[in-house]
């Protein structure tokens, strides 16, 4: 089945029995609420980046390079196209996506950022009576919309490896659980929790227990032997969902692009609950090109796994203790309380992650580009100096 425009709708109307328990929506406050940060202190103006003076953004987990020359162009000519509806480039991304993942198109539902595939999750499988399971500290914005549906949140503090402990997050009880969230690589710590560990998991899960796998940080983490993508080796479980991202490898998080791939019945369900029409003929445009650029996707890897080797590096010099890292952005053990960290380099106008509860003293700090390397390093030595001086 095509998922065009129309009969896209036609799925959302059919779907009206389960689109009367989502009204709660409707009440949903910005996510930032959620990680408990007003949105302006974390931020900034973007355009005053990276220009001199202006804020160094080590905050989002953005791609500091920007969208790819090829991705740009398309990107302006998409904007000739603004006076239209995306109904072609809606069906055209959706069978790229079905193509690169060798499923059917009525098995993928294209999103308004990863975001919004979290949202509908929580839609269909959280609400009253119901418990997400989920990983702390992990990406926050699944779990406040489940809250915001009226499910309980269990968070289950990561191991001592930073993967998700998984035997904890069995149902316990007369749990009844209706969604795991797995975010793998996991933000914050940008650890991956192994493949083989995951699908046990899956296995002893109840039938009507769903797991929404977010692989918004996939192409940073290919180079682990632990890691294989769930889209690039399926399980036949429908119960399973993966996420996928244009923000993160692809530099398009101002885009607003995402999708998820689930079995049709399940992918059905999801389209339900998405805005009519959301995604953007632009988005959708640089998503289409996006994906047929090979070349551009390989360059991003290979200069965000050299960014990260020489953070790495540095923070080796410094003898700063990190978390293994698998994602764009590294977790640092700091031994001061995290804020104090936190406003410590906005003072220097660094703006590093926000603060993770439980782990206190860790910093999350997305990579960017070697200029704005300098400035953190620069900062954080500083820093170090500062606390010297002060003890
Ligand atoms: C793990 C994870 N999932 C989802 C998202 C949401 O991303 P977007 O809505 O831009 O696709 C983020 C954003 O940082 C993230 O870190």
């Amino acid at each position: 089945m095509q998922i065009s425009r129309r009969n896209f709708f036609r799925t959302t109307l059919s779907a009206t029995a389960i689109g009367a328990v989502s009204m709660a929506a409707n009440a949903l406050p910005f996510p930032m609420e959620a990680f408990g940060e007003p949105r302006r202190d974390f931020w900034p103006d973007p355009q005053a980046a990276p220009a001199t003076g202006g804020p160094v953004l080590l905050n989002s987990n953005e791609n500091p390079y920007g969208p790819w020359p090829s991705l740009k162009e398309k990107m302006r000519a998409a904007l000739e196209l603004g006076h239209r509806y995306p109904d072609a480039q809606y069906e055209q991304l959706t069978a790229k996506i079905a193509e690169l993942h060798r499923v059917k198109d009525e098995q993928v539902m294209l999103a308004c950022g990863s975001s919004e595939i979290l949202r509908v999750s929580a839609e269909l499988f959280c609400g009253p009576g119901k418990t997400l399971v989920q990983a702390s500290p992990t990406f926050e914005s699944l779990g406040h919309y489940a809250q915001m549906r009226g499910a309980t949140v269990r968070a289950v503090r990561v191991n001592d490896k930073y993967e998700h402990d998984l035997q904890k997050m069995l149902p316990a009880g007369e749990e009844k659980v209706g969604l795991v969230y797995i975010c793998n690589p996991n933000n914050p710590t940008a650890s991956i929790t192994p493949r083989k560990a995951i699908e046990a998991y899956v296995k002893t899960l109840p039938q009507d227990t769903y797991v929404l796998i977010d692989e918004a940080y996939h192409h940073f983490a290919l180079s682990s032997p632990d890691y294989v993508s769930f889209l690039d080796q399926p399980v036949n479980d429908p119960r399973i969902i993966v996420a996928r991202t244009f923000s993160k490898i692809y530099g398009l998080a101002g885009i607003r692009l995402g999708y998820a791939v689930a079995a049709p019945e399940t992918a059905k369900k999801m389209r339900a609950f998405s805005s009519y029409d959301n995604v953007n003929i632009v988005a959708a445009k640089c998503g289409i090109a996006a994906l047929n650029d090979a070349s551009g996707l390989a360059a991003a890897i290979k200069r965000t796994e050299a960014d990260r080797a020489e953070f790495i590096n540095q923070a080796n010099k410094r003898k700063i203790a990190i978390v293994p890292s698998q994602g764009n952005f590294v977790m640092i053990e700091t031994g001061k309380p995290v804020r104090q960290v936190i406003d410590y380099f906005k003072s220097k106008n660094v703006m590093i992650g926000r603060p993770f509860p439980p782990l206190d003293t860790h910093a999350r700090v997305t990579l960017g580009t070697p200029p704005e390397m300098q400035a953190f390093w620069k900062a954080l030595d500083g820093m170090g100096r500062a606390s010297r001086s002060s003890s």
